[in-house]
């Protein structure tokens, strides 16, 4: 009897539950009440944008007013949720978080992007800008559209090029003014095969490591010194772990703005023109705050910590030219005539 009693339970319960499940287009649940909130849920877009730098930087000012910008031309409906310092990706992780599309957009040095073409190396090469008229010409004119050019047909799509500042080198052993100075030292760089390059022919070893790890190898004397802006040394206290800084001007750290390209394709085209409206303001906002930066910055390097700081001279400038300007040479095939052509131009003045 019990048995019996057991059967017809779990016959009732499965009936009930195919009725629910199963059938239920031949039994439709009356429909939830329709919720405005909701509908506005669904209409959000979410980017998530990942860097490596601090906040009080070129970049990660930039970002911050890229996010408020896109918020407000879009009232809210469109979030861009900042994650600084590395806190999420680091430099070496974050181009396959975004091609995975794990984040959205990111913002990585374009010494960083040879590895998907070694095209970017371009802006690598010493002394390619010898001022800042210089660089807005590489960055806004032929150079910067043919390396955006170069994420066509990839999981990326390029937005634009974001500026930080000219690189000089930092060390702990002595004044660098000469190249021979830079000799048997060990500096941290970039990922990139040309800095690497332009180390070698110094005589000097170029590590390549994160670049949020360099400030303990620094304080721990692993290497020796360091290339980078103002901005960075400052922002990340390099100044307290080097003795010496000197005014090189030798290279340029440059940023490619990068989305998603799947997830671009997915947006509306209101979306897509705030971004971009967005991006466009951000990029000129950029360009006067990262001159800006490294100048505040520098000065207060100088006012406030023992580092020495030596600027090249003029004729110091040409011997260092001169000892790496064979890098043009071994370069050209790899980036191909024209923008060789372009980047001698941009180094002698000819723009
Ligand atoms: C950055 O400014 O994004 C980092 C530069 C570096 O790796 O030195």
């Amino acid at each position: 009897m019990k048995k019996t009693i057991l059967l017809i339970l779990f016959l009732f319960t499965g009936i009930v539950t195919a009725i629910g499940f199963g059938f239920h287009h031949l039994f439709p649940f009356k429909e939830l009440p329709y919720d405005d909130d909701q509908k506005g849920l669904r209409d959000q877009v979410l980017i998530k944008f990942s860097h490596v730098v601090a906040e009080n930087t070129p970049k990660g000012l930039a970002v911050d007013r890229f996010a408020r910008l896109v918020e407000e031309k879009s009232d809210g409906r469109i979030k861009v949720a900042v994650f600084p310092n590395g806190s999420l990706y680091s430099d070496i992780e974050e181009v396959s978080a975004l091609e995975e599309g794990t984040v959205q957009m990111i913002a990585p040095a374009t010494s960083k992007l040879q590895m998907l073409s070694p095209k970017w190396g371009v802006l690598d090469l010493p002394f390619i800008f010898p001022n800042e008229e210089a660089v807005r010409h590489g960055l806004e004119g032929s150079i910067g559209k043919e390396l955006l050019q170069t994420f066509d047909g990839t999981d990326i799509k390029g937005l634009a090029l974001w500026s930080n500042g000219f690189k000089q080198l930092t060390t702990n052993e002595k004044v660098i003014k000469k190249p021979k100075d830079v000799s048997g030292q060990k500096f941290r760089i970039m990922q990139s095969p040309v800095l690497d390059a332009q180390f070698t022919m110094l005589r000097a070893d170029g590590i390549q490591h994160q670049f949020n790890d360099t400030y303990s190898l620094l304080d721990r004397k692993e290497i020796d010194g360091e290339e980078n802006t103002v901005s960075n040394i400052y922002s990340k206290g390099f100044y307290n772990v080097q003795q010496n800084m000197t005014i090189t001007n030798h290279g340029y750290l440059a940023y490619a703005v990068m989305i998603n390209r799947s997830f671009w394709d997915e947006q509306d085209e209101e979306t897509k023109n705030i971004i971009l409206e967005a991006m466009k303001e951000a990029t000129a906002w950029n360009e006067k705050e990262a001159l800006e930066k490294n100048k505040e910055q520098l000065q207060y390097i100088r006012e406030n910590s023992s580092m020495k700081i030596h600027t090249l001279t003029k004729k110091e400038r040409k011997e260092w030219l001169n000892a790496l300007s064979p890098l043009y040479k071994k370069y050209e095939e790899e980036f191909g005539p024209s923008l060789m052509k372009e980047a001698i131009k941009l180094r002698d003045g000819n723009f």
